[in-house]
């Protein structure tokens, strides 16, 4: 088929409304010639497939028409109404702009007048990936379990930017427990994002951060009046976001119904509309990467392969885990959450930190599976139970 059109085409004639496919457009594209490129741009007006048109966009670029893929570009980039054309042109722009300023000034006018993250970022990878050749070495930074007593704002100062490869913690949900005292909301929200910037600065670019939240619900002060429910996970993200870091995945944490309070009762009696509030079996972990101009294969790319896990994996982002209980602290992760994150977002031998530690569930984990935690914890209580063991130094 392809053979056929490349030959009808140097016999000058053109086969208008031919189903065109993704790989016959391919082909194309890595054949450099006069004839493939007038074809190219002569199919760039036929095909309505979007897809297909994005595959011409990139095979018109391989070409060696400097002139005309200029031209092209030039012609379509303000008009072809869909972004993912646009980018197809501006990657063309990166490419050729290499080795001709007309390209280069071209992608900057695309990249200014477009303005948007997805441009940022190609033109991010693009220039780290021409000033940064080969592999990264891997320097571990810290050797011996480390605990931080105070407020991790203050603590974590004491650690070296960069030297941590995981986050993973469970922060305060608000007001909800004994060990929390915030005098508002926005108060609470303030914090965080303190804690998740000192956070920014100790991860390695390109590695996770890991927090476990859900929504809560503020005592009612007397019946006539109606308790706020507070949607921390919401807000969580805009904190990340405005942190430094940018979403990955959303895993849920699904708890046996009998482990949670029950939220029934009301609709049970009167089964009337409105008054519908189901059982909270879910908590959220919202998985983030601190941003990288570099895909994640360069951070996989530091360990051999030695390092990989066994074979058996969760397969959903549903998580069925039991909660756990402690009767030293009113809110500890389950072993087994802690298990699951440190195998599949961290290495052996990484340094993983729990900025807000509690009893240390984590940190006794990531022990028992060869990582160096670094825990933060405020309250001396908890600090002393952490440290029972005496497996931490303090800084
Ligand atoms: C939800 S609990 C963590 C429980 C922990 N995942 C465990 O397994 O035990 C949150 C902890 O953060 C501590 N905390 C709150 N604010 C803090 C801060 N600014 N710096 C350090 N620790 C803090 C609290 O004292 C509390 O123990």
């Amino acid at each position: 088929m392809l053979e056929e059109k490349i030959l009808s085409l140097n016999f000058g004639k053109f086969e208008k409304n031919i189903h065109y496919t993704i790989s016959e457009i391919k082909k194309l594209g890595l054949i450099r010639s006069d004839e493939n490129i007038k074809y190219l741009l002569d199919i760039y007006d036929d095909v309505t497939d979007i897809e297909l048109k994005r595959e011409v966009v990139s095979s018109i670029g391989r070409q060696k028409d400097n002139k005309k893929i200029l031209d092209f570009i030039k012609n379509n980039v303000y008009k072809c109404g869909f972004m993912d054309l646009v980018y197809q042109m501006y990657r063309t722009c990166l490419y050729k702009g290499k080795t001709d300023e007309e390209f280069k000034i071209l992608g900057d006018e695309i990249k200014k007048f477009f303005n948007n993250e997805v441009l940022n970022k190609m033109s991010d990878y693009f220039n780290y990936k021409q000033s940064h050749v080969g592999k990264k070495d891997r320097v571990v930074k810290y050797l011996k379990p480390i605990l931080l007593q105070g407020n991790n704002i203050e603590t974590l100062s004491k650690i070296e930017e960069n030297s941590v490869q995981l986050i993973f913690t469970s922060p305060p949900y608000y007001n909800a427990k004994i060990y929390s005292n915030y005098h508002s909301y926005q108060d609470y929200l303030e914090d965080m994002f303190h804690t998740l910037k000192a956070c920014h600065r100790v991860l390695e670019e390109g590695r996770f951060i890991i927090i476990n939240v859900s929504p809560v619900i503020s005592k009612r002060p007397g019946r006539e009046f109606e308790s706020i429910r507070y949607p921390i996970h919401f807000d969580f993200h805009n904190l990340l976001t405005k942190a430094g870091f940018y979403f990955i995945d959303e895993i849920q944490w699904i708890k046996p119904e009998s482990s949670v309070k029950n939220r029934n009762g009301g609709y049970q009696q009167t089964h009337m509309p409105l008054s519908y509030k189901p059982n909270c079996i879910n908590e959220s972990i919202m998985v983030y990467r601190k941003y990288a101009p570099f895909l994640l294969d360069k951070n996989i790319a530091m360990y051999d392969k030695t390092f990989a896990n066994d074979g058996i994996f969760e397969s959903s982002n549903c998580w069925y885990i039991a909660p756990a209980s402690n009767k030293s602290h009113p809110a500890v992760f389950p072993k087994e959450l802690c298990r699951r994150i440190l195998k599949y977002y961290s290495f052996r031998g990484d340094v993983v930190l729990d900025p807000f530690a509690g009893s240390g569930t984590f940190g006794e984990v990531a022990i028992e599976m060869k990582r160096t935690p670094i825990l933060c914890e405020k309250n001396e209580l908890y600090c002393k139970l952490i440290n029972e063991g005496n497996y931490y130094v303090q800084l």
